[in-house]
């Protein structure tokens, strides 16, 4: 396989999590990494290993060496950055959700079919094996007819009012937070499983906090300690800490999900229940190696992930034998491999999530606001 440079912009938590996972591939070297200003890029360089660091993202897409880039900044900031990564001529891996608007997220799409460019969208939770043995299992029609879905995404660590991020500032996060967030995640992998687009939904959204306690900039790295009032200010939150939505999929599919940042004791319950005519599977990422598969005349099973038990397609992601877990990590690993793999050789297939995926996420989103300013059902068209 030929190599790739490529170089990494944003340098948080996902900076961290890409950069190891890139390593990973074997044949991806990291040619560069941008942070919001030349400390923090030095700083995560020096961890990380990684030399040529910048406080300006537009350093690294003008060196012709490198071939594709990680965007991996707050929400507002996908748009403009992965822009200009395309029209420098890079491959595109973007965080989600993709953008700020449908509008914006279709302009991406455009440009990047316009240039002939790789481009993915990172919804790397559909990439764990079991999830992927439930897809197979699906398409077999081992369930039968979808009849209908259920679930939640639940965090809890926005639940206190000083609790502070940057997804907290539409400016920053774009109009929504908690289904943002983590219900695009929900939304993006029950129709990747199904197959069946969302057709209409009812959402109701609640923020729970009307005002939160903002740190001032200088106290930041003091967060989880008593803030004193001369330590932060009273912002005004126009974000969601709460979603909870009923779906139309299909013809004939019903679903309902919540999205919460303020559930506490849960850290990152990914979990949903599909059922169909013939059975019914969930699946909780906090347990991700297990799979529950009910069955209305027979005893009900869990499948423990193994790749000699995965259903076609399904073993190719499960990279450890049976028993050795393969967890988050493992799942950004996998997406990374096949977007690259079609960056060194175009001839490889699109089986990872592209801006298409974005862009019809952010076209839910937005019907999502919709439907919570209306207080009722909105079609969703795509
Ligand atoms: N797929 C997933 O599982 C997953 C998980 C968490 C976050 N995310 C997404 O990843 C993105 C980043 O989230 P995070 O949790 O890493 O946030 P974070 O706050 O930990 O990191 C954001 C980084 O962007 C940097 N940044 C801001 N402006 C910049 C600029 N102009 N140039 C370069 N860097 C700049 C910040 O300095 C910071 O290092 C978000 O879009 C989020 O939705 C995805």
């Amino acid at each position: 396989m030929a190599r790739v440079a490529t170089a990494i912009i944003g340098t948080g938590f996902m900076g961290r999590v890409h950069a190891e996972q890139i390593r990973r591939l074997g044949f991806v070297d990291i040619a560069g990494v941008a942070g919001v200003n030349a400390a923090e890029a030095a700083a995560f360089g020096q961890a990380m290993g990684i030399d040529r660091t910048t406080g300006d993202y537009k350093e690294l897409l003008a060196d012709p060496a490198i071939q594709a880039v990680h965007v991996l900044t707050p929400n507002a900031l996908h748009y403009p950055v992965s822009m200009e990564a395309l029209h420098a001529g890079k491959a595109v891996l973007c965080e989600k959700p993709l953008a700020v608007s449908a509008k914006e997220a279709s302009n991406m799409l455009k440009l990047a079919e316009k240039k002939g460019l790789v481009h993915a969208v990172n919804h790397n939770l559909r990439y764990y094996p079991i999830v992927q043995h439930i897809r197979q299992y699906i398409k077999a029609g081992e369930l039968g007819e979808v009849l209908h879905v259920q679930g939640t995404y639940s965090q809890d660590w926005l639940l206190y009012d000083t609790d502070f991020n940057w997804r907290i500032e539409t400016k920053d996060n774009g109009a929504l937070r908690a289904v943002g967030d983590i219900g695009s995640h929900w939304m993006d992998m029950i129709q990747h499983l199904t197959g069946l687009s969302i057709t209409g939904l009812c959402a109701d959204l609640a923020t729970f906090h009307k005002t939160r306690k903002k740190p001032k900039a200088a106290i930041q790295t003091f967060a989880g300690k008593k803030l004193k009032p001369a330590d932060y200010e009273e912002v005004k939150i126009t974000t969601e800490d709460y979603g909870g939505i009923l779906l139309h999929l299909g013809d004939q599919a019903r679903g309902a999900f919540t999205a919460s940042q303020v559930a506490a004791g849960n850290k990152n319950k990914f979990a949903f229940e599909i059922y169909g005519t013939k059975s019914g599977v969930a699946w909780n990422q906090e347990r991700p190696d297990e799979l529950w598969i009910g069955n209305r005349n027979e005893p009900n099973r869990i499948l423990i992930k193994d790749p000699s038990m995965l259903m076609g397609p399904a073993a190719g992601f499960a990279d450890l034998p049976g028993g050795h877990s393969e967890g988050y990590d493992d799942a950004h690993k996998q997406l990374y491999k096949r977007f690259y793999a079609r960056v060194a050789d175009p001839s490889k297939p699109v089986d990872y999530p592209t801006f298409e995926d974005g862009r019809r996420g952010m076209v839910l989103l937005e019907k999502v606001v919709e439907s919570s300013k209306k207080k009722g059902w909105v079609k969703v068209k795509f």
